[in-house]
């Protein structure tokens, strides 16, 4: 049996307070909490092994160098890639995104060509598009969702072209939990010739990934939503892809040998990665993997079901109020707005009562004025909440909407 309890000791902030209330933690979507494991690590690394990598012919560097690479790895077979090189280091998902947006359109997107998004992306897979778009001459196409939340599918064949040369889309979306059908999108993005991005980062959480199996050309997520550290990232991208595309930072690490005259460049998957990088973040990341691979996937799953499927329940029974996204195998996510109440209002008296929720656009405008609101309140879910975070949650909606009705 899947003992949430003992997971949630692992978790120490989950034992704090919040205006004398226990703490009801339902923002996990917009980062989760860190278990011990992850911050004694990079406290250790910080206080003891501190040493920048791939620079030093001391120990202590060679030391660190070891271990960071000892992340990627862990981060290869956690995301199921072929090889190391396919595994870049950013400092978030927006960073992987905006990577494959400059660099990969930089030498493949000209004018009357095409990228097709969903209209359920979040900005950080629309804005990065729009930009190389505006910069090649290119066109930006949508794929518009349906009232459930879900895709309309049967619109990629007008969409998807042989001038489509990015098919960019989300695992799993960051205000309606819907989960598009990754296989059938990019089987008709490779169809024409085009590329395949995922936005791995709310998806990667529920359900993890297998890029080979997926056969997607670039998969981006942050660390942080994946229960480790802020600033850190990956992006995935196919080696033949990655190795014909040009930097997207210039510095050090990334180069072979600098003149004045030219300079070449380091091989993958060194060559987009500028700069010193967030190695503590790394292998702290690396240690959330190996945490939430120490747990059973198949009961983590089951358990964010049961949470989504009793609160949704729950929630549905409040007059007034609606949810946004609701197809069957969506993520564990909850937005919602309760009929007369500001989703802003809601969330203030929420807070009061302890309970951490998400209000506003998301990060996804485009989705809310599809859906005809501004915002939304949002109760997102992890492996460490718990039945009584969700009693909690529907008492205070409740307080709440007396409150303002
Ligand atoms: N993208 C994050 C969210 O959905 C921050 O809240």
């Amino acid at each position: 049996m899947f003992d949430v309890e003992k997971i949630r000791a692992e978790f120490p902030i989950l034992s704090r307070e919040v205006y004398g209330k226990r703490l009801t933690y339902l923002d996990s979507g917009a980062t989760a909490q860190k278990p011990r494991c992850v911050v004694e690590k990079m406290a250790e690394l910080l206080l003891n092994e501190n040493a920048n990598i791939h620079r030093g012919v001391h120990r202590l560097s060679e030391e660190m160098t070891v271990r960071y690479e000892e992340a990627r790895e862990v981060v290869r077979t956690f995301i199921g890639a072929a090889h190391r090189e396919e595994v870049i280091f950013t400092s978030g998902a927006t960073m992987s995104l905006n990577l494959v947006a400059s660099s990969w359109c930089e030498k493949n997107l000209k004018e009357g060509d095409n990228i097709v998004v969903s209209h359920i992306e979040h900005h950080s897979n629309i804005v990065p598009w729009q930009l190389a778009a505006e910069r090649k001459g290119a066109e930006l196409r949508v794929i518009p969702v349906v009232e459930d939340g879900s895709l309309e599918l049967d619109k990629l064949d007008s969409l998807i072209d042989e001038h489509t040369k990015v098919v960019a889309i989300t695992q799993a979306s960051n205000t309606l939990g819907t989960k598009p059908d990754l296989a059938r999108i990019i089987a008709k993005a490779h169809s024409v010739g085009a590329v395949a991005v995922v936005d791995g980062c709310q998806g990667v959480v529920h359900g993890g990934v297998d890029v080979a199996a997926l056969d997607c050309d670039f998969y981006a997520f942050s660390g942080h939503k994946l229960y480790g550290p802020t600033g850190i990232g990956v992006l995935y991208g196919k080696r033949e892809l990655l190795d014909k595309m040009p930097p997207y930072m210039g510095g050090g690490d990334m180069v072979d040998k600098v003149s004045f005259e030219k300079t070449t460049y380091a091989p993958l998957p060194l060559k987009f990665e500028a700069g010193t990088s967030n190695f503590i973040g790394a292998i702290g990341l690396a240690e959330a993997i190996k945490f939430l691979q120490s747990l059973p996937a198949d009961e983590i799953e089951q358990h964010e079901k049961a949470l989504l499927d009793y609160a949704t329940e729950q929630l549905l029974q409040i007059e007034g109020l609606r949810i946004y996204g609701t197809t069957a195998d969506k993520a564990p996510i909850i937005s919602f707005n309760v009929e007369g109440c500001d989703h802003y209002d809601i969330g203030m008296i929420l807070d009061k009562m302890g309970v951490a929720v998400r209000t506003g656009h998301h990060c996804a405008e485009p989705t809310m004025a599809r859906f005809g609101t501004n915002g939304v309140v949002r109760a997102s879910f992890a492996l460490y909440n718990n039945k009584e975070d969700i009693d909690t949650l529907v008492k205070a909606v409740k307080r709440a909407v007396s409150m303002l009705k």
